[in-house]
């Protein structure tokens, strides 16, 4: 048992966006367990970090089905954390999770049927210990299975009191309309998307986010570092401990490569002359669009998380910084 308590005046640092046209309000800076949170990894720092995080006013952790390794592990995990310290907070939290890539062997172990969504999510509630998630996401578009039968599915969740909403990630822009119009349709419209959005990837700006705006979608972007690239940690070569240097994580050491360090080198000046660590520039950054609710961060120490929430007292960016960024991203 652990004998956290919350600090009193967690909700007097963080700001609070609505989420698209929902009643919903997310913290500029969510927590993701993509990473850090496996049984590989150490379980008393992972809940240290979310101490942390829940400490500084982020309210809104996110899993998916596969997080790990081994898959399923961080949603064990997590669930021992809230049992252990946050079952006083249960309504003081947005937790979320997801389905659709690789799960369990066979047909129904993947991708966006009803069948596998729905298993998938009742395994998550067991592996957490919960009774609903408060946003249940389709975690990949399915080129296979109809839109409208991935849309039912997440439509009879909520329906069944699995999940409280709904949401979609990595859908394009064009997916993301016809979702949204089922999901109107049905009375459970979708409250947010979660793209991959960065300095380095910015997809999500050539009609996602206009999608998103207008039909009152909530963003909420992952990797909004790069996986760690968007840092000063690679410049000197590639450190064991790092997501690139570890056998378990996902950067690849190619990506760590000299046009991408030759870019990273320059955003890390312009950083530094904003009073500014590079990670708090590139979550600044995504956080003066006012259509992005809130910047999904991975952290693997308390000091990366301290870091990434300093951003927050410095989001204005001068037009001259912008350009110069610019120049050198575009
Ligand atoms: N929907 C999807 O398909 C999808 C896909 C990916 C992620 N996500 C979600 O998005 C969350 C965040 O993604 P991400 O972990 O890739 O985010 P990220 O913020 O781009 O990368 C996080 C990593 O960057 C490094 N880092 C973070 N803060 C740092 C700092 N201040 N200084 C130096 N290095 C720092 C750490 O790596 P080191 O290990 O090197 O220290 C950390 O693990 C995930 O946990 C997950 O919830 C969703």
């Amino acid at each position: 048992m652990s004998n956290y308590t919350a600090n009193e005046s967690r909700y007097e640092a963080m700001s609070y966006r609505r989420c698209g046209k929902s009643g919903i309000l997310l913290p500029e800076l969510s927590l993701g367990l993509w990473h850090n949170f496996g049984h590989v990894d150490n379980y008393n720092l992972g809940k240290e970090i979310l101490h942390t995080a829940f400490d500084y006013g982020i309210t809104h952790f996110d899993l998916a089905n596969n997080y790990g390794p081994p898959a399923g592990s961080a949603e064990e995990n997590f669930g021992k954390i809230l049992k252990e310290s946050f079952s006083g907070y249960r309504d003081e939290l947005i937790i979320s999770t997801k389905a659709g890539w690789d799960m369990w062997p066979g047909p129904y172990g993947n991708f966006g049927s009803k069948k596998y969504l729905v298993a998938s999510l009742d395994q998550s509630l067991k592996r957490m210990g919960l009774e609903y998630v408060d946003i249940f996401y389709h975690h990949r578009p399915d080129p296979n299975t109809p839109i409208e039968e991935s849309m039912y599915a997440l439509d009879l969740i909520v329906k069944q009191g699995k999940a409280l909403y709904v949401g979609i990630s990595s859908y394009s822009a064009e997916e993301t309309l016809e979702a949204s119009k089922i999901l109107k349709d049905l009375g459970t419209p979708c409250l947010i998307h979660q793209p991959r959005y960065n300095m380095f990837d910015r997809w999500a700006e050539k009609g996602l986010l206009n999608v998103l705006e207008k039909e009152g979608i909530g963003c909420i972007p992952f990797s909004p570092l790069a996986q760690g690239l968007l840092s000063a940690k690679y410049l000197k070569g590639v450190p064991a401990s790092s997501r690139a240097g570890k056998a378990t994580g996902f950067l690849k050491v190619e990506e760590v490569n000299t046009t991408v360090l030759n870019k990273v080198h320059k955003l890390n000046t312009i950083a530094k002359n904003r009073g500014q660590s590079l990670p708090q520039m590139a979550i600044s950054w995504l956080l003066k669009d006012k259509r992005i609710t809130s910047v999904l961060i991975g952290v693997s120490s308390i000091k990366q998380l301290l870091d990434n929430i300093g951003a927050l007292n410095n989001k204005a960016f001068s037009s001259e910084e912008l350009k110069a960024i610019e120049n050198i991203i575009k």
